[in-house]
C-alpha cells in the first residue's frame, strides 16, 4: 500500500531514524553499498575497534582525520535539510543517527540524538576525557596516511576518535532516550539505513511494536513490509522533500 503523504502532517511525535545513506548525497561514502561502500575497501578489524588503536595509532588516527576533513568539506544536501524543516512543522519530533558526521546540526537540528558517537569530538584513549585542542581544519590527509594522534592535555594519554567502534558499547543515555522516543512515536521515519547494526536496528522494530507506522527511505527496496511499514523507494535528497511537498501543499 502506498504511504499517504497526510500520515506525516498530522504526526503529533515523528522519529526520524538515519544512517549513512541520509549523507550519501553529500559525498560521504556509506558502509555496506557495493563498490563505494567504506567497508568494501577498508578493513574494519584494522580501523574501528579499540585492538586496532592499540596497535597501529596513526593509522586508526589518520583514517578518522581524512574523513573528519572529508566531512568538514562537504555540505548538508536537500534531506538534512528536509529533515530540520520538519521538526519546525510538526509539534514533537526525536532525530536519531547513526552517523558520526554533524550534518544534521549544519542543516539546522537541534538535539540529535549521536548513537554512534561523533568524528567532531574526540576524546582521551587513557582517561576519556573530552580532547579541547585544535584539529586542524584545511590540510586533508591522504587516505591510508598515518597521522600521529594529539595527547590530551589532562593525563598525556593518546587521542582517539569520539566515535563508537565495534565491540564498544553505545552511549547508554542516549540509546535510553531513542528507545523511549521510537516507543512513544506514532510514526518513524527510517532513512539510508541497511538495518544491519545491532542495537540500533532495534530501533524501527521497537516503533512497529507498539503501533506505530515506519516509512523506509532508500533507493534498496525492503524485502518484506509489515502491514505498518511502507516504503519509498530511491534517494533520500529527492524522496523526501517530495514528500515534504505533498504532505504540507
Ligand atoms: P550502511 O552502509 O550499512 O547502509 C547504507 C544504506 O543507505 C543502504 O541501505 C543504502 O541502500 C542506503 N543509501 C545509499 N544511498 C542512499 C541515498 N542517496 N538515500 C537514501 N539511502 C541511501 O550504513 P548504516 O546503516 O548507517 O557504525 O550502517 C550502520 C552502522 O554500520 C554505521 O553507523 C557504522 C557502520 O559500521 C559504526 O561506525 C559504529
Amino acid at each position: 500500500m502506498e504511504f499517504d503523504p497526510q500520515r506525516l502532517a498530522r504526526a503529533r511525535h515523528l522519529v526520524v531514524f538515519t544512517g549513512a545513506g541520509v549523507s550519501a548525497e553529500s559525498g560521504i561514502p556509506t558502509f555496506r553499498d557495493a563498490l563505494s561502500g567504506l567497508w568494501e575497501h577498508f578493513d574494519p578489524a584494522r580501523l574501528a575497534t579499540p585492538q586496532a588503536f592499540r596497535d597501529d595509532p596513526t593509522l586508526v588516527w589518520g583514517w578518522y582525520e581524512w574523513r573528519r576533513l572529508q566531512v568538514r568539506k562537504a555540505q548538508p544536501n536537500p534531506a538534512h535539510l528536509a529533515i530540520a524543516e520538519l521538526a519546525r512543522r510538526l509539534p514533537r519530533l526525536t532525530l536519531i543517527t547513526q552517523n558520526v558526521d554533524d550534518l544534521h546540526e549544519r542543516a539546522g537540528s537541534l538535539d540529535v540524538l549521536h548513537l554512534h558517537g561523533s568524528l567532531h569530538q574526540p576524546k582521551c584513549f587513557a582517561c576519556n576525557r573530552p580532547y579541547k585542542g585544535a584539529l586542524p581544519d584545511v590540510q586533508m590527509p591522504q587516505q591510508g596516511a598515518r597521522l600521529e594522534p594529539p595527547r590530551c592535555g589532562g593525563c598525556n594519554g593518546k587521542i582517539r576518535p569520539g566515535v563508537v567502534w565495534f565491540g564498544e558499547a553505545l552511549p547508554q543515555a542516549i540509546l535510553k532516550q531513542a528507545f523511549k522516543a521510537a516507543g512513544e512515536c506514532d510514526l518513524l521515519l527510517s532513512i539510508g539505513t541497511s538495518g544491519l547494526v545491532q542495537p540500533a536496528a532495534q530501533i524501527p522494530q521497537l516503533a512497529l511494536e507498539q503501533g506505530a507506522a515506519v516509512l523506509h527511505i532508500n533507493p534498496q527496496p525492503q524485502a518484506c513490509l509489515a502491514p505498518a511499514e511502507y516504503q519509498l523507494t530511491g534517494p533520500a535528497g529527492q524522496r523526501l522533500p517530495e514528500l515534504l511537498r505533498q504532505a504540507f501543499a
